[in-house]
């Protein structure tokens, strides 16, 4: 069967990543979280104190950008994990403080650039399903199939909220919805490579959709792709 890419973009915390997992196991694609790799960056920054309260240090960042090395591990489970130059960050950057840098990062053109070569490098053989932003518009304009999914902003938040809670987090529901809405604009609004639909995406507002319910509605939209090239 022919291997494609798959483009998954949308707003944050709107259940991207779950279904882009689940349909990469299903049919052995591998998954490329690149949202992962903008946190990975915004942790580098801030461990290196290049980002101080609303300030971030660009030039420094930038001189750095070749020395900041990301990748995708699993473990004995399966479970995709992201590395820092050799070091499993999966847990730090999905904690408040990356999450509320990483959109000012992400909005940096030569940050966009690195990362978007990178993304590029690592679908080239196809049969990858990636998900993000930017992928349909930017980093794989061409890709077979493109999916833009979204929620509502109270969904997404208590979606947000109940993983931080089962991963062992204290977070405030207030502050996760402030969160959400911040960046989604921030990401939308940004110059370098907007969050937008592409003008081929299909549109999945997943509100009122189970888990189940999703990955279904995925696979259809994947085997309708393949029977069509
Ligand atoms: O998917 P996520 O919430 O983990 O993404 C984190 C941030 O990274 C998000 O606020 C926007 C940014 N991002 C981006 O600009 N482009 C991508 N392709 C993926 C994520």
């Amino acid at each position: 069967m022919k291997k494609i890419i798959i483009a998954i973009d949308g707003h944050s915390s709107c259940g991207k990543s779950t279904m882009a997992k689940s349909l990469a196991s299903k049919i052995g694609y591998t998954y490329i979280d690149t949202g992962a790799m903008y946190r990975a960056v915004t942790l580098y920054a801030l461990r290196r104190g290049f980002i101080q309260g609303d300030s971030i240090d660009e030039e420094s960042l930038r001189q750095e950008m070749p020395q900041i090395r990301i990748s995708f591990g699993k473990d004995v489970d399966g479970v995709q994990y992201t590395i820092l130059n050799g070091e499993n960050v999966e847990s730090e950057i999905r904690g408040m403080e990356v999450s509320s840098k990483v959109s000012p990062i992400s909005a940096i053109g030569f940050v966009r650039e690195a990362m978007t070569a990178e993304q590029k490098l690592m679908g080239n053989g196809g049969a990858v399903i990636m998900d993000g932003r930017d992928i349909g518009t930017t980093v794989f304009p061409d890709a077979a199939l493109k999916i833009f999914v979204t929620a509502s902003d109270e969904v997404r938040a208590h979606r947000r909220y109940d993983e931080m809670v089962q991963k062992g987090q204290n977070p405030v529901y207030e502050d996760v919805l402030k969160n959400v809405r911040e960046r989604d604009y921030i990401d939308s609004h940004r110059e370098v490579s907007p969050l937008r639909k592409a003008d081929d995406a299909i549109i999945l507002d997943n509100s009122y959709m189970t888990i189940p319910e999703q990955d279904e509605w995925l696979m259809n939209q994947y085997i309708k792709a393949v029977s069509e090239k």
